[in-house]
C-alpha cells in the first residue's frame, strides 16, 4: 500500500513509525511531516490545509490511504473532497468534524442525545444580555467558550462572576478569537480527573485504544498557562474497566449512533475528552483525530497492525473482532523551547538524539524540529516527545525510563515538565489503601 499522512507534529510521528511497522505498507509519505518523519517517509513539501494540492498530489502518486493528524483539515473538509474523488481517506467528513469544529453544535448534539455534559447554554452575539443572566445562575467556577477552532485557547475559565463577564466581552464584544466567538458558549465547571479516550470507528463499530491522560498546563502541578499538552501516558487507572465501560455505553455508543441517524454517520478517530466526576465520565470536549501528545502513548500500545486497522475504517469495514490487547503502558515527556507557549526561539541544535533507542524502550516523536544538513534544530515550541514504552505493567518503571532518556537529550533552552504521569502513581496509591 501506497500511505500519504497528513501533519507535521508528534501524533504523526507516532502515525508514521506505526504504519512503517505494517507488512501492507510499501511506501509512506507525509505532508509536511519534520525532521523526524523524514527517517521514516518522503517530506512532501504541502501544507495541511491545502486541500487541492494533497488530492493532486494523492492523485498523480497513486495513494493508496490517506490518513490525517490535525483537526483543520478535517474541519475544513478533505475527507469529503477525496471521497468524491474516489480516494480512501482515514477520517471525519465535514459534517461529522463539526464535533470538534463547533462546540455549540456538539453540546446541543449531546443534549439531544442525553450524552453527559456540563450544564450549558449557548448565545449568539447579539444575546450578551441573556449570556450574563445565565452567569448569574451558576455558581463560579463558570467556564467561557468560543464556539469555533481557536487552536486550544478559546476556552476562558472564570473564578468569578465578574471575570466571567469580562470574558464574555472578550469573546463577544472584542472578539478576541475572531469569528470562533460569533457564538459563545457558557457552562458549569465539573470537578475530577481529565482522561481521554479514543474509539477508532467506521461509523457503526469501534476499537477504544487504551485511555490515556494528557497535561495541558506548563508548569508542575497543572499551574500556569494552557498548552498544545506537554506529556502523556497510557493507560490512565483514573478509566477503570468499569468506567470505560460506562464511556462506551453512555458516550461513544449513543454519539455513533446519533451521528448516523441524523445522516451524518461518523468515521475516523472519535476523541472524547472526559471530566471522570463522582457521577461518572462527562464529555468536556469532543475532538475529530487523534490528540496530541495522546497520541504518542497510545499508538505504541496497539499491538496490532495500523495500516489494516485505518484502511477497514476508511472502507467501512472494521470488524470489531479485530480488536487486540494493549500491551504495558507509555509515558511521552514534552521537551518544549524555552518561553513556550508564548514566544520562543527556535533554531537550536539538538544533541543525543542517537543515544537513545527502541531496544531499551525509547522512541523519541519530533513534534517541532527540522534538518540542517546534518543537524537537527529546534522549530517549533514543542520540540520532542520523548516515550517510553514498557512492556511490563510498571508505570513508574516506564516514567523513570523517559525521565532518564531525557537526560542525554539536550537543546539551548529546552524545557520539561518533571511530573508527567505523577497523578497515575498517586491515583494507584490512594486506591490500594
Ligand atoms: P477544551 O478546549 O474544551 O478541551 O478545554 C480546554 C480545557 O479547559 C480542558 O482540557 C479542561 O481542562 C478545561 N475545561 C473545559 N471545560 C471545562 C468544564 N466544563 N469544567 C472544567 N474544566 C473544563
Ligand atoms: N491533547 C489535546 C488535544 O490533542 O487536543
Amino acid at each position: 500500500m501506497n500511505v500519504l499522512v497528513i501533519g507535521s507534529g508528534g501524533r504523526e510521528h507516532a502515525l508514521v513509525w506505526k504504519l512503517r511497522q505494517s507488512r501492507h505498507v510499501e511506501a509512506l509519505s507525509c505532508a509536511p511531516g519534520n525532521a523526524g518523519i523524514g527517517r521514516y517517509a518522503d517530506l512532501v513539501p504541502m501544507k495541511a490545509t491545502d486541500l487541492e494540492g494533497l488530492a493532486r498530489f494523492a492523485k498523480e502518486n497513486r495513494i493508496d490511504l490517506t490518513v490525517v493528524g490535525p483537526e483543520q483539515p478535517l474541519v475544513l473538509g478533505i475527507v469529503d473532497l477525496f471521497e468524491s474523488q474516489g480516494m480512501r481517506i482515514f477520517g471525519p467528513t465535514k459534517a461529522a468534524a463539526r464535533l470538534e469544529g463547533s462546540k455549540v453544535f456538539a453540546k446541543d448534539f449531546m443534549a439531544t442525545h442525553s450524552i453527559p455534559t456540563a450544564r450549558f447554554k449557548s448565545f449568539h452575539s447579539s444575546e450578551r444580555l441573556e449570556a450574563e443572566r445565565f452567569i448569574d445562575d451558576l455558581a463560579p467556577p463558570i467556564v467561557v467558550k468560543a464556539d469555533g477552532l481557536a487552536a486550544g485557547k478559546g476556552v476562558l475559565i472564570c473564578e468569578t462572576m465578574e471575570s466571567a463577564i469580562v470574558a464574555l466581552d472578550e469573546v463577544m464584544v472584542k472578539k478576541s478569537f475572531g469569528s470562533a466567538g460569533d457564538k459563545v458558549l457558557i457552562e458549569e465547571f465539573l470537578v475530577g480527573e481529565e482522561a481521554s479516550v479514543f474509539a477508532i470507528t467506521d461509523g457503526e463499530r469501534f476499537i477504544t485504544l487504551a485511555p490515556a491522560q494528557d497535561h495541558k498546563r506548563i508548569l508542575d502541578g497543572d499551574l500556569g498557562k494552557n498548552t498544545g499538552g506537554m506529556g502523556a501516558y497510557a493507560p490512565a487507572p483514573v478509566v477503570t474497566d468499569a468506567i470505560l465501560r460506562r464511556v462506551v455505553d453512555e458516550i461513544i455508543l449513543p454519539t455513533l449512533k446519533g451521528m448516523e441517524v441524523a445522516g451524518t454517520p461518523y468515521r475516523g478517530c472519535l476523541y472524547c475528552g472526559l471530566m471522570i466526576t463522582e457521577t461518572g465520565p462527562k464529555v468536556i470536549e469532543y475532538n475529530c483525530r487523534l490528540g496530541d501528545p495522546e497520541a504518542q502513548v497510545v499508538i505504541p500500545l496497539i499491538d496490532g497492525d495500523l495500516a489494516e486497522m485505518l484502511l477497514a475504517v476508511a472502507t467501512g469495514t472494521l470488524d470489531q473482532h479485530v480488536a487486540r490487547q494493549h500491551a504495558a503502558s507509555a509515558v511521552c515527556v514534552v521537551m518544549a523551547s524555552r518561553g513556550y507557549p508564548d514566544d520562543y526561539e527556535t533554531g537550536m541544535s539538538i544533541q543525543g538524539l542517537d543515544s537513545v533507542s527502541l531496544e531499551e524502550g525509547i522512541v523519541v516523536f519530533h513534534a517541532g524540529t527540522r534538518r540542517d544538513g546534518e543537524q537537527i534544530l529546534t522549530s517549533g515550541g514543542r520540540v520532542l516527545g520523548v516515550t517510553a514504552i514498557g512492556y511490563d505493567h510498571d508505570l513508574q518503571g516506564t516514567i523513570r525510563n523517559a525521565y532518564r532518556a531525557i537526560q542525554r537529550i539536550a537543546f539551548d533552552g529546552a524545557y520539561y515538565r518533571s511530573d508527567i504521569g505523577g497523578k497515575a502513581l498517586k491515583y494507584i496509591d490512594t486506591t490500594r489503601k
